[in-house]
């Protein structure tokens, strides 16, 4: 294989706390080893459009800190088009560009085993989404920052609903994973947890709620992920009241301000770990995988095995350890 001169880094789907990070180690680490970088903006769509920008260790400066991406992100409908890839790698061998590291989540790595496995261009990929759902990392870039984020909004609409005697619907992110859910209701303390991994009944929730409320519980607060199967904390606030009339119920869906802010240190030290590990990869020859932590250790996973085992794994013994905490 031909050695590698100039890589393309991208981020791509939802931006995530820590990309920024990943995208300063990635310019750096290729810079130090004699490699040039080019960053692309918006993601597969900027490849499209050919928003391409050389990249050197002063363009990165300042940015470990910043939430966001600032290589900017989208969602490409012409990505997912035979037609729109082949545009997009033409772009790139004009650039010059012979290889991609992409960060971002499962359909960032559908799209880059697709152009990799159409025109033999090198990828790997780092995990960067908030969802915390790809196979072959125990975490995910900006997961961390994002509970965080979560957990401060639950404490501070416990101190409301304490001082009202409310019940509190909370609906966090993370797509169709609990991930988010069930670590920030823990860390919560919150008195139920619904998750899209499995079901909850209502009249089992209502019960629980009934419990709390006759042993002198004077508010309450459940999480409810977004993915769970009863449409949404909206549905389920709806049901609960037509039987359950202990509190006065509110609903506060938090929505896209889990995805912004500062990264934690978790997720700068993550993302700087991760691109230099994909630099180091890619330019050993790797090809269509994607950089992970396992146990605090990095670690290649095929691209495909993170892409079609994609799913958060419930920790049931997580659960049920909340269900006993929150009596
Ligand atoms: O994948 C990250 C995520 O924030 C999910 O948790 C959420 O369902 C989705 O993106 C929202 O996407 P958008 O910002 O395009 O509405």
């Amino acid at each position: 294989m031909a050695s590698i001169k100039k890589i393309g880094v991208f981020t791509s789907g939802g931006d995530a706390p820590g990309m920024n990070a990943c995208v300063r180690a990635v310019v750096r680490t290729a810079i130090y080893l004699g490699k040039e970088v080019v960053g692309i903006h918006q993601g597969y769509q900027g490849m499209i459009d050919k928003k391409f920008i050389n990249m050197d260790a002063r363009s990165v400066r300042n940015i470990i800190q910043l939430g966001g991406t600032v290589l900017k992100t989208a969602r490409c409908a012409e990505f997912r088009t035979a037609e729109g890839r082949e545009k997009a790698y033409k772009n790139l061998v004009e650039e010059g560009i012979d290889a991609l590291v992409p960060i971002g989540g499962d359909g960032t790595f559908t799209g880059a085993e697709l152009l990799s496995g159409e025109f033999g261009i090198p990828v790997v990929c780092i995990p960067g989404t908030i969802d915390n759902d790809l196979y072959g990392s125990d975490f995910t870039l900006g997961y961390d920052t994002a509970t965080n984020t979560v957990i401060e909004a639950i404490d501070k609409i416990r101190d409301t609903a304490a001082s009202h005697d409310r019940l509190f619907f909370v609906e966090v992110m993370g797509r169709d994973s609990g991930c988010i859910a069930l670590h920030a209701g823990v860390a919560g303390g919150a008195e139920a947890i619904l998750l899209p991994e499995k079901e909850t009944a209502i009249d089992d929730l209502i019960h629980k709620l009934e419990e709390g409320a006759l042993s002198k519980k004077s508010s309450s607060i459940v999480i409810i992920a977004e993915g769970d199967k009863n449409g949404g904390a909206y549905n389920v606030a709806k049901r609960v009241k037509e039987k359950f009339n202990f509190y006065d119920i509110k609903v506060t869906i938090l929505g896209h301000l889990q995805r912004g802010g500062t990264p934690s240190s978790f997720d700068r030290v993550l993302g700087s770990r991760m691109g230099y590990a994909a630099v180091r990869a890619i330019i050993a020859g790797e090809t269509r995988k994607m950089v992970g932590l396992r146990g605090n250790m990095i670690q290649l996973t095929p691209l495909e095995d993170a892409i079609h085992n994609h799913s958060f794994k419930l920790e049931e013994d997580l659960l049920e350890m909340a269900t006993i905490l929150s009596i």
